[in-house]
């Protein structure tokens, strides 16, 4: 079992496809193919999906949610805990019915599967799942439309698991489909940290940095199509330090400084992040850049030392401490989130106090917390003293009820504030307008808004998983670089 708590969009879950649900990019042939991309796991993922969607559609593929009408399918998936990894192939049953119906049809299928699932697990793939065609890790999708090429005359599956020496961004297309008012954009790939329990070193690889000038150059595009909020991501963002247009080697807070500048970007934010890599620059720039966010994602997984220790994290819990404080005197409003592990092996009821008690003292707005789950070739998988399922059961359930008081209060605290809300579309009800607070927080009011617009609201109520809000008498409803289009009434 696993949980978000948190008023965070961001974690492993199953996401949207990340592909825009109609339509075809300008200068693009026309669309004569479907295609349909799942995607589980973390934004990076998300990202990617987005990014074959845009090396398909100069093939001609435009998106379908509906799988019968699927000329090729891509399951974008995450191996990070065992549960993740099986729904793939459960999947896959499915589709396997889909494509055999489809074939008495005449119409060719073509089913991939990419993502971590795909790194880890190669052609073990084609051997569980014979009418799969294409299997590719995350470093190969520049490669797609070959692979495509290879598997609509093939008989046999084409598998593409390498790390390859180039870099797939310089090959992926620079043109992006429009976002809408929130882009996401990987800047940063990989890690090297090696925590014990994490198959993500195995799965990505080893860290690299985008060198800035082609992120700038993307957050450009992004914002020139409409993008308000940009979300900068990497499975360890923080340790982004890459090549600068000036011939140096910049760290994340000159990156930001630079993004901030962007005309149209009015908000950024950065994940996921690790306590080691948290910079004195970093922690400045939560209090120098007005546009970055009051929001930050830096798991902890654990309050023991010990434990920390087994985990291979590299910072004790005091690390934490200081990190949360010098924050929040740089940053007061900041809303701080993690991720949790409970019952990795070795883990005594002594040590999940202690995270019990870094929870209390820290106070977090929301958070993932999940069970351990031993994964095929981490160290962590053959230490002994594992510990019993029920006992995992047992600290999931306290942990997290903790963290949705913790979330609760800091929901319940922001009521009666003005804040900011970025109009992300319309509400649920008539009439009603969705958006996006500072910390995250899913807004909606009574009234109408352009998409992409930043209007000041206030806060007036608290629900389980939002925030209801109404615009103030004087609110200026426009704003000059929001979309044309109006969300609701
Ligand atoms: N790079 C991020 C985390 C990426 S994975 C970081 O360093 O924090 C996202 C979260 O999944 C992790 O923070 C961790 O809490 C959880 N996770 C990773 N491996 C896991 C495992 N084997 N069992 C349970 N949870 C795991
Ligand atoms: Fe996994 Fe640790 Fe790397 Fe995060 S820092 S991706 S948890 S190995
Ligand atoms: Fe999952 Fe891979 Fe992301 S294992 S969390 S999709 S990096």
């Amino acid at each position: 079992m696993s949980s978000s708590t948190g008023p965070i969009l961001a974690g492993p879950g199953l996401a949207g496809s990340g592909i825009p649900a109609e339509g075809t990019a300008p200068g693009q042939p026309k669309a004569t193919r479907k295609l349909l991309i799942r995607t589980w796991g973390c934004q990076m993922n998300v990202y990617d999906s987005g990014r074959m969607a845009d090396i398909l559609a100069p093939l001609g593929y435009a998106p379908t949610e509906r799988p019968e009408e699927a000329d090729m399918v891509i399951l974008n998936t995450c191996h990070i805990r065992e549960k993740a990894s099986e729904k793939v192939f459960s999947d896959l049953g499915r589709l396997r019915e889909t494509k055999k119906e489809r074939a008495a049809e005449g119409r060719q299928t073509i089913i991939a599967v990419a993502g971590c699932v795909a790194q880890a697990e190669g052609a073990e793939i084609t051997t569980r799942a014979p009418w799969v065609d294409i299997v590719l890790g995350p470093q190969t999708y520049h490669r797609l439309p070959e692979m495509v090429a290879r598997a609509s005359r093939a008989a046999g599956a084409v598998i593409e698991t390498d790390f390859p020496a180039e870099d797939k961004f310089d090959h992926l297309p620079e043109v992006r489909a429009p976002q809408g008012p929130v882009a996401f954009l990987t800047i940063q790939e990989g890690c090297d940290k090696f925590c014990s329990f994490c198959v993500v070193p195995y799965t990505r690889g080893a860290e690299f940095s985008r060198p800035a000038a082609a992120i700038i150059a993307e957050a450009r595009q992004l914002a020139s199509n409409g993008a308000r909020e940009i979300a900068l991501l990497g499975q360890n963002v923080n340790a982004w330090a890459g090549d600068s247009p000036d011939g140096k080697n910049w760290r994340l807070a000159r990156l930001l400084r630079e993004l901030a500048e962007i005309p149209g970007v009015a908000r950024l934010r950065y994940t996921t992040s690790h306590p080691r890599d948290m910079d004195d620059d970093l922690i400045a720039a939560h209090g120098e850049i007005p546009s970055l966010m009051p929001y930050l994602h830096l798991p902890v997984q654990s309050g023991s030392d010990k434990v920390l220790v087994a985990m291979n994290r590299g910072h004790k819990a005091d690390l934490y401490f200081r990190l949360a404080d010098r924050l929040r005197e740089a940053r007061p409003d900041l809303a701080l989130t993690s991720d949790f592990i409970v019952g990795h092996p070795g883990e005594t009821p002594a040590d999940f106090d202690a995270t019990m008690k870094l929870v209390e003292r820290v106070g977090f707005a929301g958070a993932y917390s999940f069970k351990y789950s031993a994964r095929p070739g981490t160290p962590a998988a053959s230490q002994p003293f594992t510990v019993a399922e029920t006992d995992k059961d047992s600290r999931l359930q306290t942990l997290q009820a903790l963290l949705r008081q913790q979330q609760d209060d800091f929901n319940r605290a922001c009521v009666g504030r003005v804040v900011d809300v970025l109009i992300t579309g319309t509400g649920r009800h008539p009439g009603q307008v969705a958006g996006r607070s500072p910390w995250l927080q899913p807004v909606h009011a009574s009234g109408a808004a352009p998409v992409g617009a930043v209007v000041p609201m206030k806060l007036q109520a608290a629900n389980p998983n939002s925030l209801s809000a109404t615009f103030l008498p004087e609110n200026p409803t426009s704003d000059p670089l929001a979309h044309e289009e109006s969300a609701a009434a």
